[in-house]
């Protein structure tokens, strides 16, 4: 079973390139891999439902890539079913390069990043935006679904991403970075800790040091 992923990515350019520094039999085994990674499973579910945050790439009119960083609560970016994606997009800088490149050309490029783990999936898919303003329209019933409620930020659409590809990339070079909210376990006994230490002080008649 071919993987899927370079069934969509090693196009005649790519495969030159490979041949050109000398690793195309061994691109060509990867892309025969007994793994078609066209549905996710287990391990990617419960890697996007941690995620809080992604990347996602978009085809210009112009051929032109462009990238964007979408963020929200962990898990914001739902996974429904083995082949489906979805997340409420929220209002943002008003240029809508995004939703308007995906006018044009549906496909998207989206990649996770786990930095304290140090592990990353990227993957292919063609993107239906729903429109939340759009009248009598579908979005309410996604937007349940997804629980957004625009607490965050107004919500202007839903992007349901129907997945062709994807696949786990290597650790190197991701240097592990930690979320306030994944350092929070480990600064709370610290600041707990100090503040014991600073009342034990008083009591003793010393003077705690400023902040
Ligand atoms: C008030 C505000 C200002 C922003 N300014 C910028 C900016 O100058 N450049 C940028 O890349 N993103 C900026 N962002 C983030 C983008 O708006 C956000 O990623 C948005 O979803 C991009 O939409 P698009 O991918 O459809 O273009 C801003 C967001 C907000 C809320």
């Amino acid at each position: 079973m071919p993987r899927r992923f370079a069934q969509l990515t090693f196009t005649e350019h790519v495969k030159a390139a490979q041949a050109h520094y000398g690793t195309r039999a061994q691109a060509e085994r990867y892309a025969e891999s007994a793994q078609a990674n066209a549905e996710l499973g287990a391990r990617e579910r419960e890697f996007i439902a941690a995620r809080d945050s992604f990347y996602l790439a978009t085809v210009s009119d112009s051929g032109w890539p462009y990238v964007q960083h979408r963020g929200g609560s962990p898990g914001f970016l739902q996974v429904l079913d083995a082949t489906t994606l979805a997340f409420a997009d929220f209002r943002g800088n008003l240029q809508y390069q995004s939703v308007g490149n995906l006018a044009g050309n549906d496909r998207v490029c989206l990649i996770l990043v786990d930095y304290p783990q140090r592990r990353r999936l990227k993957l292919l898919g063609h993107a239906r935006v729903i429109d939340v303003a759009a009248p009598g329209g579908e979005a309410p019933a996604w937007l349940k679904q997804l629980q957004a409620d625009a607490a965050e930020a107004p919500v202007e659409r839903v992007l349901l991403i129907a997945v062709e590809a994807f696949d786990w990339n290597c650790a190197k070079h991701i240097t592990p970075r930690f979320s306030e909210r994944e350092l929070q376990p480990l600064i709370d006994p610290l600041r707990q800790r100090i503040a014991a230490l600073e009342a034990r002080l008083r009591e003793l008649g010393g003077v705690p040091p400023e902040n």
